[in-house]
């Protein structure tokens, strides 16, 4: 399977094992670059408008030049998803400063962006198993750069983050503020139903990642009609919640049960979470172009 994959890198198709980029592309020296993941089903991009603004904003804030047209773009990935046979599956794009001579400061505007995609296959079956269990996460404090609404290839914080989760046999880690409030996950957004039964998750105006998945997720539960509040929470509050969940590409809506070793509810998936992972599936699905 594996010597079928197929990258694209700066204009063409290679096999995975094979793929590379040079040592002065500045996304290697600085992280001065921006990425995007969509979920994919069906062969189709889940939630594909918002990712595609994103990017834009994000190359936008850093002054990343648009590599090529959206209608161009979005042929390159769907022929990465072509090319390495994806059904359902992850997308990843990621657009740096291009190639030159290492120096701090942005290059001749002449130097090109450089463009990389790959795709690969996931085991649906095996998503619905672990959200069906449900996942702990761990506390950390929040020690990220301010402008984590930009998609950055900077992402060293949320490495240490998610390692220390894994060592801790969790699979996310919540970063927390100088104030005792949890601003997201080190790859999601985090969610609650506080202890009155109220839908919580962060609000955008905070340093936080502007999520996609938790955007559909809001509509949803505007279309449910369940009580929300956008305001951010402590960890005491979440351990004391009725139920915990995370949302993102990878994710999707993957309820939390343990929080720092403390049992979330009765340390099963809430009804609230396994709803709306069912309803964000179903119009994940749905829309997907
Ligand atoms: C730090 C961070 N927050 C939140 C998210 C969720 O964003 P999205 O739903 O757009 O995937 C991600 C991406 O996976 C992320 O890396």
């Amino acid at each position: 399977m594996s010597g079928r994959r197929v990258a694209y890198v700066n204009g063409r198709f290679v096999r995975h094992a094979d793929a590379a980029v040079h040592i002065e592309d500045r996304g290697y020296q600085f992280a001065d670059g921006v990425y995007e993941v969509w979920a994919v089903f069906g062969g189709r991009l889940a939630d594909a408008p918002g990712h595609f603004a994103r990017l834009r904003r994000s190359l936008g804030e850093l002054r990343i030049a648009e590599p090529m047209g959206e209608a161009a773009l979005k042929i390159v990935l769907a022929e990465t998803l072509r090319r390495n046979r994806i059904v359902d599956g992850l997308l990843y794009l990621q657009v740096n400063r291009g190639v030159a001579p290492r120096d701090h400061a942005f290059p001749d505007p002449g130097v090109k962006p450089s463009v990389i995609v790959t795709a690969r296959a996931i085991d649906l079956a095996a998503g619905e198993a672990k959200a069906a269990l449900g996942v702990a996460v761990i506390s950390t404090p929040e020690n990220r750069w301010g402008r984590c609404d930009i998609k950055t290839v900077g992402l060293l914080p949320n490495v240490l983050a998610k390692q220390a989760a894994r060592e801790a046999g969790a699979v996310e880690a919540w970063f927390v503020d100088e104030l005792g409030l949890v601003t997201e996950g080190a790859s999601s957004n985090a969610w609650i139903v506080d202890a009155d039964g109220v839908l919580r998750t962060r609000d955008i105006q905070a340093n936080i990642l502007r999520g996609v998945t938790r955007q559909s997720v809001l509509r949803l539960i505007g279309e449910a009609g369940l009580a929300l509040d956008e305001r951010p929470f402590t960890i005491a509050e979440a351990k004391a919640a009725r139920e915990a969940f995370i949302t993102g590409a990878g994710s999707l809506v993957l309820p939390v049960v343990r929080i720092d070793g403390a049992a979330v509810g009765d340390g099963a998936p809430g009804p609230v979470a396994k709803r709306l992972r069912t309803f964000y599936m179903a119009e994940a699905r749905r829309l997907a172009a």
